[in-house]
């Protein structure tokens, strides 16, 4: 587990930047997400790191490398999301402050088990995306744009790589006893599904709203067409991971690696990596 510093050219992004468009919109509707919820996480997390034994070494330094990958992570979406305003998709702009000020009254207001139950649930679907990305999406990413494929597979990919600290900070903090740990853990996950996929559905729907205000008849069957599709490929692991991360004996570390997952990532690291210091320049 390392932190990686990329930097992406996004001047010529296109909001459609794969063949299925409506693909497209639906991953660009979920790069909100990380822009606003990875800040919060490392509120959260710093806030943990206080409250975690010193003596638990490989817990800081765990938790060391994950600020810094979500640092990176939600530094190129917010730069991916500001080439969308600026593509047109200014629609955004008023939804992106709602979505931060939730996230400003949950660290206000909400306690820092309640905190990392949420940050924790994120986590799971996290990993889950990553399968998705590897594994599940490959036909719609077939000739899509590299920029936005990569930051996408790179960031899942480090999320699956560090899907372990947050569970890890939450079972270590949570103070309560296995069996309410295990129940408020299954709480944190069903509140970050509904409240995260709502989210990412309504964005979803306008942006496509706003395509199709200017299609053709014809267009808007094409694109009606292309989205049921893309929405089957999306949704098909949804129970089934579902399940697992609902099972008392869910334990991330021990979830099966996506394929091809670390060759990507040292792959990535030859052609994108600039290292802290190009980074922060
Ligand atoms: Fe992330
Ligand atoms: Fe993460």
């Amino acid at each position: 587990m390392k932190a990686r510093f990329p930097k992406f050219d996004f001047s010529n992004l296109r909001a459609h930047w794969a063949p299925n468009w409506e693909f497209a919109q639906r991953a660009n509707a979920a790069s909100l997400i990380p822009a606003h919820i990875e800040p919060y996480l490392l509120k959260v997390m710093m806030q943990a790191k206080q409250d975690i034994d010193p003596a638990k070494v490989r817990l800081h330094e765990d938790l060391d490398i994950f600020i810094k990958q979500e640092m990176q992570h939600c530094r190129q979406h917010i730069a991916f999301n500001k080439r969308m305003h600026a593509l047109g998709y200014e629609l955004l702009k008023p939804i992106e402050q709602d979505f931060a000020a939730t996230f400003a009254r949950f660290l206000a207001t909400k306690s820092l088990r309640f905190n990392l139950a949420y940050s924790e649930g994120f986590e799971s679907l996290s990993a889950t995306a990553c399968e998705l990305y590897f594994e599940d999406y490959n036909e719609l990413l077939e000739d899509a744009d590299p920029e936005p494929t990569n930051m996408w597979r790179w960031h899942l990919a480090e999320e699956f790589e560090h899907r372990t600290v947050c569970s890890d900070v939450y079972h270590e903090l949570s103070g309560l006893n296995p069996v309410f740990a295990y129940f408020y853990r299954l709480y944190g996950y069903f509140y970050a599904v509904l409240h995260l996929g709502r989210f990412q559905l309504m964005v979803s729907r306008k942006l496509l709203e706003q395509d199709r205000a200017t299609m053709s008849p014809d267009e808007l069957t094409a694109s009606l067409a292309r989205d049921k599709y893309a929405r089957k490929i999306m949704g098909r692991r949804f129970f089934s991971n579902l399940l697992k991360i609902c099972s008392p004996f869910y334990d991330p570390l021990k979830r099966r690696e996506p394929v091809g997952y670390r060759a990507y990532l040292q792959e990535f690291e030859a052609r994108y990596d600039r290292g802290p210091v190009a980074a922060a320049a």
